[in-house]
């Protein structure tokens, strides 16, 4: 057994809300994540998914709790020189090329720029996108887009990949086909990823583990180890195993949905 390269800690985040009163966010994560390990994340809307993955980043503290990476404690901000970050939606420069989109997740890292453009060259191949180096966001599809946010998270080299609903913004056929591409991606490079979607097949397809969160303040209801194995495309969906845990998980969230006030609170 690979050992664990993430470990969350009691880990909770808790603001404080418009009169005054403290509002919890999530709280009570406790999460131990293996080398190389695919993780995904399901919950309802707004239960704090997005929150946890910027405070295992480092972009905001935690209120009570550790992240350990790799054996060590982080403290402060800097996690994100660990960890590779792939927001929902565009977050691509639209006056810079994919090459140059790719290169600004490198700056300020220590690297000489012709190392820089040989890491960020190699990762866009991986991605897909040999050829398109010098294209810019407006000459690319949503899926291509997502790939050199892909490729940028990757340059940098990070021991852990967080993502967060990165297909949300494209169509169900484009998503199925990135969905494929992320698998082969992710056999190629071993990275361990956290991966947040609201999609339960999604989650099913791609990772080893499932957990999910109950409704806000977010934490950890029940988690599910992925049945399937490896490696996997897209007719694993009709796999009795995959329909039986597609159930099981839709029931569950179901249920925190309604906890949390019902489909009309969506
Ligand atoms: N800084 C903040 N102050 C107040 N409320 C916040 C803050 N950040 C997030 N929230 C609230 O916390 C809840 C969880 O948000 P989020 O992490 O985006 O959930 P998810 O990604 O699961 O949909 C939401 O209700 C959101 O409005
Ligand atoms: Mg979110």
């Amino acid at each position: 057994m690979a050992p664990s390269i993430l470990e969350l800690k009691n880990l909770s985040r808790e603001v404080k809300g418009r009169n005054g009163e403290p509002f919890v966010i999530f709280r009570d994560i406790n999460l131990s994540v293996r080398d190389g390990e695919f993780v995904s994340i399901v919950g309802p809307s707004g239960c704090g998914k997005t929150t946890m993955l910027r405070v295992i980043n480092g972009l905001i503290p935690p209120s009570t709790g550790q992240i350990v990476v790799d054996g060590r404690e982080q403290s402060g901000t800097g996690g994100d020189l660990l960890m590779g970050f792939v927001f929902q939606g565009a977050a691509l420069l639209p006056w810079r090329t994919s090459l140059n989109n790719v290169l600004l997740g490198l700056e300020g890292r220590g690297k000489n720029p012709s190392e820089a453009r040989d890491l960020a060259r190699k990762y866009l191949d991986l991605v897909g996108l040999a050829g398109f180096e010098q294209h810019y966001p407006h000459e690319l599809s949503g899926g291509m887009q997502q790939r050199v946010n892909l490729a940028r998270a990757l340059a940098i080299e990070p021991k852990i990949l967080l993502m967060d609903e990165p297909f949300a913004a494209l169509d169900a056929q484009t998503r199925s086909f990135m969905q494929l591409e992320l698998l082969r991606i992710w056999s190629q490079t071993k990275k361990t990823v956290i991966f947040v979607t609201h999609m339960i097949a999604e989650a099913i397809l791609l990772s080893d583990r499932v957990v999910v969160f109950s409704h806000r303040p977010g934490t950890i209801r029940e988690e599910f180890r992925v049945p399937l194995p490896r490696p996997r495309d897209m007719e694993v969906k009709s796999d009795r195993r995959f329909v039986d845990l597609e159930n099981t998980l839709w029931k569950l969230i179901e249920e925190e949905v309604k906890a949390a006030g019902g489909f009309a609170r969506l």
